[in-house]
């Protein structure tokens, strides 16, 4: 076969199902490709034709082919192991021993001892696992004191305003990094070096494409649907478009099953916009980076060609970064908890969908949004914020159930900010001068210091994605798409950690006990 023909068999090596492109990709760098013979290169020409599902089937499951030439090809494409190479393998067990244990007194004549284990930073825990032998259950209802699981990916000190992603602080990251350096370091637990950058950066950026017929699904869903209904759906319903089986317990699977999401949530978060908006779906551009790309699957249209301005793309960039991740907080405990019980991590990660987008947590920037828009005029603002005092409602993108000194992640956003508004020349616009008179206010008024209320991430993160075109419904999708990272990352390490059960909170039972049923008739 001459030069020009094996280059084209190369060229068509590639495919849209993850673990192909990696089992091609890895038999073509090794050399492998390079040793087939006349013959077997017509039976590789001849594999090119089947069926991404076909040839899976044939690597995966060793299904045995009638032709020998084809099974011999076949064979030396699937004994490459790409999985060792390409994922680390990262055990995340109980390693903390005890160092002391605490006596609780029972009342009863019963004292139990519980282990302590040391954090390596902030509060140690009582373990607690055993205490309902002693014929109690421990009380707390939100979570206000108790550790749900043993974690070493983020790190937040509340008090002192700071974040760290696997220890490195956030201000770092934010100003070296970038969202898929921070989502390797996340799921991976170190920063790649440039041959693993490269090689995570080409699997995510080139396996974006969602089924087409992923487009059909989504004409099910009323143009008016708010997109974080849309995604929610969509999401669980990409599992559906992967209908092998899928095995938790198989790190393999696991790991593709991550790469995939990450692919392809930029697309589908865009998905639910253009659909909104009655425009046609836009197909990712592989030249461009994770941010740049998602701008371009929102704004570009067939019709012209669509430049993202640099400075809003790494803005972009910097947001998806900054909320990739947020410890054990209310979304991601859904996700471990729905992960718990094995389900596919789509279905989970559609869960933690579900629960970001309350008001109280990922609606925040959408509610910021709406705010200001209610409050209208920097006439108001006064009088707005006494309303807050007197506890009528609450000024949204505002405070934080950990923080209780300046969110790290909103410094950063407020630089942000203002470099967008600049570049945008948006700075006077009236929304944004109303939203800098509202933040000057609560950060010298004594009610709000008195309260430890500063501004969140989400004040700032709604005022730039305003400012750069993103419609205020969009805003929680937006944040859905950079936590997917985090959730990914928490469900990945709950499954292997070697303590992992199914997640079965307890309860405090206040209601009726045994009664008997009566009769419609008889009811008053
Ligand atoms: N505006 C006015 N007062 C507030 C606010 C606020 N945004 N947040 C808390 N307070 C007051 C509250 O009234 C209470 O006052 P008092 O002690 O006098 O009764 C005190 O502060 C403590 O409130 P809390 O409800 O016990 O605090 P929490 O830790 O449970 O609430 C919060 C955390 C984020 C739900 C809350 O601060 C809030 O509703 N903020 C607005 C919504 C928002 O911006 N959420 C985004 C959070 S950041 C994104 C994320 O990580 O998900």
């Amino acid at each position: 076969m001459d030069y020009v023909s094996t280059e084209k068999l190369k060229w068509r090596s590639r495919r849209s199902m993850l673990e192909l492109d990696l089992y091609f990709e890895r038999f073509i760098n090794t050399g492998e490709f390079a040793k087939l013979n006349e013959a077997e290169l017509l039976a590789y020409q001849h594999l090119l034709t089947l069926e991404d599902s076909d040839l899976l089937v044939l690597f995966q499951w060793k299904q045995e082919l009638a032709d020998p030439k084809l099974q011999a090809v076949v064979n030396k494409i699937a004994q490459i192991n790409f999985y060792k190479e390409y994922f680390m393998t990262e055990q995340a067990n109980l390693s903390s021993e005890a160092v002391k244990s605490v006596k609780v007194d029972f009342g009863n004549g019963k004292v139990v001892e519980y282990p302590i284990y040391k954090a390596t930073i902030g509060q140690d825990v009582v373990d607690f696992r055993t205490f309902g032998k002693s014929g109690m259950w421990s009380y707390d209802p939100a979570f206000l004191a108790t550790a749900s699981c043993e974690s070493k990916i983020t790190y937040i000190d509340g008090d002192k305003g700071q974040l760290f992603y696997r220890g490195y602080p956030i201000e770092q990251l934010a100003e070296h990094s970038t969202h898929l350096e921070g989502a390797y370091l996340l799921l991976r637990g170190e920063l790649p070096t440039q041959a693993q950058k490269d090689e995570y950066e080409h699997a995510i950026l080139r396996h974006n494409m969602v089924h087409d017929q992923f487009h059909s699904f989504f004409k099910g869903f009323r143009r008016d649907s708010h997109p974080m209904a849309m995604l929610g759906g969509a999401v669980s319903a990409m599992a559906a478009f992967y209908p092998e089986d899928f095995d938790s317990t198989n790190a393999d699977h696991r790991r593709i099953a991550i790469r995939r999401l990450i692919a392809k949530m930029p697309t589908i978060v865009a998905m639910c916009y253009r659909y909104n908006q009655g425009l046609p779906f836009m197909y990712p551009h592989n030249d461009l980076d994770y941010a740049s790309n998602f701008l371009h699957m929102m704004f570009a249209t067939p019709c012209e060609t669509y430049k993202p301005n640099p400075i809003v793309a790494k803005a972009f960039d910097r947001i998806l970064l900054l909320h990739a991740d947020h410890e054990q907080n209310a979304s991601t405990s859904t996700v471990r908890l729905a992960g718990s019980s094995g389900t596919h991590p789509f279905a989970a990660v559609a869960a933690g969908v579900a629960c970001l987008w309350g008001p109280s947590h990922g609606g925040a920037n959408e509610a910021v949004l709406k705010m200001l828009n209610e409050i209208g005029d920097e006439s108001k603002v006064e009088e707005f914020m006494q309303g807050v005092k007197d506890k009528k409602y609450r000024l949204m993108g505002f405070g934080h159930r950990v923080y209780k000194n300046m969110d790290p992640r909103a410094s950063i956003m407020r630089q942000t900010c203002n470099d967008v508004l600049d570049a945008l020349g948006k700075r006077e616009d009236p929304l944004f001068k109303l939203a800098m008179k509202l933040e000057k206010i609560a950060l010298e008024d004594s009610y709000f210091i008195d309260h430890k209320l500063y501004p969140n991430v989400d004040f700032y993160s709604g005022i730039i994605l305003q400012a750069i075109g993103i419609p205020t419904n969009m805003f929680t999708a937006i944040f859905a798409l950079a936590r997917t990272v985090g959730w990914l990352a928490q469900w990945q390490e709950m499954i292997e950690d070697a303590d992992f059960k199914i997640g079965r909170p307890r309860q405090l039972y206040t209601g009726y006990t045994s009664r008997d049923y009566v009769a419609v008739a008889d009811r008053k």
